[in-house]
């Protein structure tokens, strides 16, 4: 099939809520993808921060076929055993005590998820998020999302219980949690947000004040969970311990799973009947998320995530060019603000063979598979070069 009949059918039968690019793959091996014509691209999106261990792992792939031609679906009806051995490899990498695991769809649900629990262990009705981040498209996660762009024809599904402070403002956080906040729900990082970053002390303050105030923490790890900052959690490094996790994204390496982490405390308000999902923790997604973080942990990603992100970050921070207005992020978090030609470099990247992407306008954001090595950031960086030049 050529990519006009795809794009032709496309638009007969989808739902046309996604603005493309014309590009469509037919398969993908490390961090490589290969289109229809067997053009090869080196890819630092990963499909939106999901592929960490790169696409095709043999091991990953070998696990995940297995068990698809043993068992790929059966409830919550029954005991699911590749479900309690996926939570036991989530709880090997999240900070102690935080070791129950609710196993869901994707990133929106695990954030509805984190949200439910909160405020049914608080008994408490008002959540707090930061103005420009982004915690989902459900309804729930909609309203937690402090953007108008993705809420306005939306409203009457939003609930108000939410309310929004300013991102890495200490003082706006502590004026607005009060004895009826049952959760603060932050990323680490803003992904969709444009890569931004808060300091060390304005995650405290939300910690301490959570604490103080009786509300509960939520971290929303969707994006930079799983060893994308350089660290198992993007929280890790601002040595914050929070009560609930959200994750997805790269949790499965590919198949869509989310899932809700916190403590045996607090995860047992949620008893049965409170909450649920027909597919959420499949054998097939389980055995997909205990490959995926056993192959991150014999092959050292995070360690890489960290190396490979400090050596991509530093090559870009010492190019001279009025063009670059500003490089941040943590790991394999990348983001480049550009004065006004990210677009044009997306572009100029795709036509030689470099998939990147650009979020909140003019950053272009990089988010490859943590596999990616010193040479993949090279190839990157001289494109870059030859592009400003
Ligand atoms: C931080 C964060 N939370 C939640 C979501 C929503 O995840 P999903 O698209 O899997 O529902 C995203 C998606 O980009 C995200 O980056």
């Amino acid at each position: 099939m050529k990519i006009d009949e795809v794009k032709e059918k496309g638009s007969k039968y989808l739902f046309q809520n996604y603005g493309r690019i014309d590009l469509c793959f037919d398969h993908g091996e490390g961090m490589y993808l290969y289109d229809l014509d067997g053009r090869k691209y080196l890819d630092l999106v990963a499909g939106i921060a999901v592929n960490s261990i790169g696409y095709s792992h043999p091991k990953w792939v070998n696990a995940i076929q297995k068990k698809a031609s043993e068992l790929v679906h059966v409830s919550n009806l029954y005991q699911v055993k590749e479900q309690a051995d996926a939570a036991e490899a989530i709880a090997s990498i999240t900070p102690k005590g935080l070791d129950h695991t609710l196993f869901v769809n994707s990133g929106a649900e695990a954030n509805e998820g984190s949200m439910k629990v909160a405020v049914r262990y608080t008994g408490k009705r008002k959540i707090l998020s930061a103005l420009n981040s982004f915690h989902g498209r459900t309804a729930g996660a909609l309203g937690a999302t402090g953007q108008t762009k993705y809420q306005d024809t939306f409203q009457t599904l939003i609930s108000d219980c939410f309310d929004y402070f300013d991102y890495d403002s200490f003082e706006s956080v502590k004026s607005m949690v009060d004895k009826d906040t049952a959760a603060v729900i932050v990323e680490p990082i803003q992904g969709e947000g444009g890569v931004r970053t808060a300091s060390a002390e304005f995650f405290k303050t939300v910690r301490d004040v959570c604490t103080d105030r009786g509300a509960l923490m939520i971290v929303d790890e969707v994006q930079t969970g799983m060893g994308r900052t350089g660290r198992w959690l993007g929280i890790d490094n601002f040595n914050v311990i929070p009560d609930i996790i959200s994750l997805a994204k790269a949790l499965g390496g590919g198949v869509p799973v989310g899932a809700v982490v916190t403590t045996d405390e607090i995860s047992s308000v949620m008893t049965p009947g409170t909450h649920g999902t027909t597919f959420g923790g499949t054998p097939l997604v389980c055995t997909a998320v205990s490959a995926t973080i056993d192959v991150m942990k014999e092959e050292d990603l995070v360690q890489n995530s960290h190396d490979v992100g400090k050596y991509l970050k530093d090559r870009v921070s010492k190019i001279d060019s009025d063009e670059i207005v500003d490089v941040r992020g943590y790991g394999l978090m990348i983001g480049i603000e550009m004065r006004s030609k990210a677009s044009d470099f997306q572009k100029y990247c795709r036509d030689n063979g470099i998939l990147i992407n650009v979020c909140h306008g003019n950053t272009v954001r990089l988010i490859p598979p943590l596999i990616m090595k010193t040479s993949d950031a090279d190839i990157f960086v001289e494109t870059l070069d030859r592009f400003l030049n």
